[in-house]
């Protein structure tokens, strides 16, 4: 699965600065709301699950990928490897933190959505900008640490963003690769309104990396 292959990598590639950056607005965004009881979609290793549980927030985390919700629970988040469609519970706020909606094709969307919209009165998320995904994102990262080597190939065609990831992990005296492909599908803020059947509340543009021009934008709905 291209989602474990990226959770195997993701540390070598975090930028935490930007990470904390994007972490702490969701923070001010859901105090502003006054909720308590919230739903991470897409929870990864759990870093932003963490900081909520530190800010007082009674958080539970689901990713698709079983490799990173093994993580989270290991740093002390309640986290389940499911589908949003295979909760059972409620909330007063759901999140879905750093690309994970850029990750769906509108089909995948549709559904999410649909699901998302049963469970929780807001939702909260961000998506790409067009900037960010075609000028910033394309091009190729190598990262290291004792025992691997991977590379990140990034290209924009089609308002798709697809990046090949490689890894290459050290065994004994060889070394074992592995390669797959993960796609993040450009949306604008028309067509996110337009598919989530939900009321657009609130949009924050943010910039992770310094940039003039926003590369994310953090929106809310209301269900
Ligand atoms: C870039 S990571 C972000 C992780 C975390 N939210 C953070 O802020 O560090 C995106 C995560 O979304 C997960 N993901 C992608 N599509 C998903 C879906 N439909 N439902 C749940 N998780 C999903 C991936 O497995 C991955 O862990």
């Amino acid at each position: 699965m291209a989602l474990d292959l990226y959770a195997r990598i993701e540390e070598m590639f975090l930028d935490k600065e930007a990470a904390d950056i994007l972490w702490s607005k969701f923070i001010e965004i859901l105090n502003k709301l006054e909720v308590k009881k919230i739903l991470d979609i897409g929870c990864g290793g759990g870093g932003f699950c963490l900081l909520a549980k530190h800010n007082g927030f009674d958080i539970k985390g689901i990713d698709l990928s079983r490799a990173q919700v093994e993580k989270a629970v290991k740093k002390g988040c309640k986290c389940e490897a499911k589908d949003v469609c295979e909760v059972k519970e409620r909330f007063e706020a759901a999140v879905a933190v750093f690309d994970v909606i850029n990750y769906m094709n509108e089909d995948e969307l549709k559904k999410f959505f649909s699901c998302v919209k049963e469970r929780t009165d807001y939702f909260v998320f961000d998506i790409n900008t067009l900037y960010a995904m075609e000028d910033l994102a394309i091009g190729t990262l190598k990262a290291e640490d004792e025992n691997r080597f991977s590379v990140l190939y990034s290209e924009f065609e089609d308002n798709k963003l697809i990046t090949e990831i490689t890894l290459f992990e050290k065994k004994g005296d060889c070394y074992i690769k592995h390669q797959d492909k993960i796609i993040q599908y450009y949306y604008s803020v028309d067509q996110i309104e337009k598919l989530s059947g939900m009321k657009l509340v609130d949009i924050v543009p943010i910039s992770l990396y310094g940039s003039e021009e926003a590369e994310k934008l953090i929106l809310t709905f209301k269900s």
